[in-house]
């Protein structure tokens, strides 16, 4: 049972099944899963497939197919995201192409595609035929500030995902990021909803409950640690550990036309390649 004061939805952050049917029963609820390339490279029967080299660059879209599947099997009434495979240099063309695809796998699924130029292009063309969508690899508020506009008057729901623990690698205060979208989505009365992502500590998962996230995306460990200190403990009384981290301050950004803001960052690039590396290592010779 979810607790009474938990108004955000929980998802878990896994391209593992099993660990979907752990995570329900450890927190008695489970509102979600999301997936990416990296998550799936993990899953034991695609391993286990890999090592018997019998995988290729086809079998590995049925083998991904069907762990979501898998997982809507667990959770049939659970949001779940999957991810469109995309390079640096995927034009939005195939990225709308492959999202299609994905879309097709079952009804409500969610289409993730990278906070990029092409990916926000995808995502208005996707959204705007009612397929939902999940913008990945968010590290600023300028990117959120596109998401919002490139896909104001979407037909599908759209999520966009802020990667906290990868800002707090390089030295910012990531639960920040979370705070100042949120106020900017307020003010503009936005139709995107946050997810929390990139979780890696219960300051991070608190932080976000704390700050009013819509959804937040947890790995099994964060499960694990959240049930053994007690799920109906008030987040509110959580004593956060004191950190050096550089504060993200808000900025004041006027609602406008998408492809006026700035939104490259090097971690969205470098969170790509991650992705491509992780997925083409399956099929490597
Ligand atoms: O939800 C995104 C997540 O899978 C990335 O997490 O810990 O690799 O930054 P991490």
């Amino acid at each position: 049972m979810k607790p009474s004061y938990l108004t955000t939805k929980i998802f878990l952050d896994s391209g593992n099944p099993l660990e979907t049917k752990q995570a329900l029963t450890d927190l008695g609820f489970l509102d979600g899963q999301t997936t990416n390339p990296s998550l799936v490279a993990k899953n034991p029967r695609i391993v286990e497939l890999k090592n018997a080299g019998s995988l290729s660059e086809d079998s590995i879209w049925s083998q991904y197919k069907l762990v979501a599947e898998e997982i809507r099997n667990i959770i049939p009434h659970g949001s779940i995201s999957v991810e469109v495979f995309s390079d640096l240099e995927t034009p939005h063309e195939e990225m709308i192409n492959r999202g299609k695809d994905l879309a097709g796998w079952f009804p409500g699924i969610f289409v993730k595609l990278p906070t990029t130029h092409e990916g926000l292009v995808a995502a208005r063309a996707l959204s705007s035929e009612g397929i939902n969508v999940n913008m990945t690899l968010c590290f600023s508020q300028e990117q959120a500030a596109a998401v919002h506009s490139a896909t104001v008057g979407a037909a599908g729901q759209v999520y966009v995902s802020p990667f906290i623990g990868r800002l707090d690698d390089i030295g910012f205060h990531g639960i920040d990021l979370i705070k100042n979208i949120l106020l900017m989505y307020r003010n503009w009365n936005s139709h995107v909803q946050v997810l929390g992502a990139s979780i890696r500590s219960l300051d991070h998962l608190f932080g976000c409950i704390n700050a009013g996230c819509d959804i937040i995306t947890i790995p099994m460990s964060i499960v694990e640690l959240w049930k053994a200190q007690g799920l109906n403990n008030d987040p509110a009384q959580h004593e956060f550990a004191i950190s050096d981290n550089k504060p993200i301050p808000y900025r004041d950004i006027s609602e406008g036309d998408w492809v006026l803001y700035d939104i490259h960052h090097e971690l969205t690039n470098k969170g790509i390649e991650k992705f491509v590396a992780d997925w083409k290592g399956l099929f490597a010779k």
